[in-house]
């Protein structure tokens, strides 16, 4: 059984760590957040994630995962150290990399034996080498340690399915040793077969970035693709099902709409674009991807001002306010960008209601009405607005929500609903590249 430090109790760190504890291994969450550290010692979980409550609680009960703010023991009772500590975004879009440095610092400070130090949180190209220079820099001649860059590809929403049924794992190891630890560490998916990617730190580092990039060029592509097929009468949806029927193109990702949000998709877009342009070259495609996903929101504001002439005055339904559904985070989701549009151009009321993630946009501090459920939403509106398509708003009932509308707008952000239904309710209904074909 290994001995396990995970760095860092975000939402990174607390997946990986109970599930490395559900693999086997005895893991130490650690965080200098108090607080973070005791609402898990009271068995809360700080973030929302399906499945992420049991897999904790079973683990702690085995006695495989524990809690505290002491990472100086936990590092040195450890055979493997993970760091998954937060990885911001700059104004510039460079990356925040003060968090990773202070912990790779502190691993230095209380190294004593062999360790495999895993750098977890996505970071740029170079990062975990930088992490071996200054751990070296710190310890003595003699002290041995190898760095590890093993990137996550968890989805939110689905991370603990995601870390026990990967596609892929990539690890970029330059050591034997560290390559034995590691596969011990992942025993079983080895077990499993899961494929695993061996590379240099590099290699490792830049298959994280580009495997987001590239997610958010298939979502920003259908994107264009649904625009031109508005002007030209074609559906976006179908265009989507016949291009992704080939094999080498794929069905998933193609899913039209208001644009890509999350902690993940656009930060490592930016760093990416800061990455390639500070080293001379210029990424079009990735500039590209962010020019088109950022005007997005506007675009589905737009799109109620066609039907409403002008927001002014108006009382506006937002349902969903999570960047997607499933979780409770709000980082870059559209939702955001929608709301400021809409009390800029002077909205009478924004009312709003999504199912677990509307104390995270209190924080925004956005004079919007929280409400109930999506009838409490539409009572009194002018038009409504269909932003995350959590479940619950996929089976709606549309003549009640009618009834309480002042106005029957519809926009549709995400494409749930097929235009002809909407119409024969009495909606006047907006959506992303259903275009009309004129006969
Ligand atoms: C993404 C990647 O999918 C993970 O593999 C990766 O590990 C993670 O980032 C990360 O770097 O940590 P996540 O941000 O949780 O995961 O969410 P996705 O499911 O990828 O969705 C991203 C955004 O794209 C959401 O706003 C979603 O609504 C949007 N989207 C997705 C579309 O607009 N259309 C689609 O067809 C698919």
């Amino acid at each position: 059984m290994l001995r396990v430090c995970m760095i860092g109790t975000g939402y990174v760190g607390l997946v990986s760590g109970s599930c490395l504890a559900d693999f086997g291994n005895a893991v130490q969450c650690v965080d200098i957040n108090e607080d973070t550290i005791a609402t898990l010692n009271d068995g809360g979980i700080p973030i929302y994630e399906p499945g992420l409550k049991d897999m904790v609680a079973r683990n702690v009960r085995s006695g495989r995962l524990a809690f505290s703010t002491n990472v100086g023991d936990a590092v040195k009772a450890s055979d493997v150290v993970f760091i998954a500590v937060g990885t911001p975004a700059q104004e510039d879009g460079a990356t925040n990399l003060t968090y990773v440095f202070d912990v790779a610092e502190t691993i230095a400070e209380f190294l004593n034996g062999y360790k495999v130090v895993v750098q977890k949180s996505t970071v740029p190209v170079g990062t975990t080498r930088e992490v071996a220079r200054r751990i070296k820099a710190k310890v003595s001649a003699d002290t041995e340690f190898d760095v590890v860059s093993n990137p996550e590809f968890l989805r939110e929403g689905s991370a603990v399915e995601d870390f026990l049924r990967p596609n892929r794992v990539v690890i970029g190891v330059e050591s034997d040793r560290a390559e034995q630890i590691m596969k011990q560490v992942y025993r079983p998916l080895y077990l499993l077969e899961t494929p695993v990617v061996l590379t240099t730190l590099e290699t490792a580092e830049l298959t994280k970035h580009a495997s987001n990039a590239f997610l958010a060029t298939k979502i920003s592509f259908i994107n264009e693709i649904a625009a031109i097929c508005e002007l030209v009468g074609a559906n976006v949806d179908d265009v989507a099902k016949g291009m992704g029927l080939d094999g080498r193109i794929g069905p998933k990702f193609l899913h039209a709409g208001v644009g890509f949000g999350g902690s993940c998709l656009p930060k490592d877009i930016s760093s990416l674009n800061h990455l390639a342009t500070s080293r001379g070259y210029v990424p079009h495609i990735v500039r590209a991807i962010l020019e088109l996903n950022n005007g997005l929101p506007d675009r589905a504001v737009d799109k109620l001002t066609i039907e409403l002439g002008s927001i002014e005055g108006k009382t506006i339904g937002l349902l969903g306010l999570a960047f997607k559904p499933n979780t409770d985070d709000l980082r870059e989701a559209p939702a955001i960008r929608i709301v400021k549009r809409l009390l800029e151009e002077k909205a009478a009321a924004v009312r709003v209601f999504d199912p677990v993630a509307m104390e995270n946009f209190k924080i925004t501090g956005l004079d919007v009405v929280y409400c109930k459920n999506a009838y409490d939403v539409a009572d009194g509106c002018d038009g409504l607005m269909l932003v995350t398509e959590w479940n619950e708003f996929r089976q709606l009932d549309l003549p009640r929500l009618k009834k309480v509308m002042n106005e029957a707008v519809f926009v549709d952000c995400r494409n749930v609903y097929k235009p002809d239904r909407l119409e024969a309710y009495g909606f006047r209904y907006q959506s992303f590249g259903r275009g009309v074909a004129e006969t």
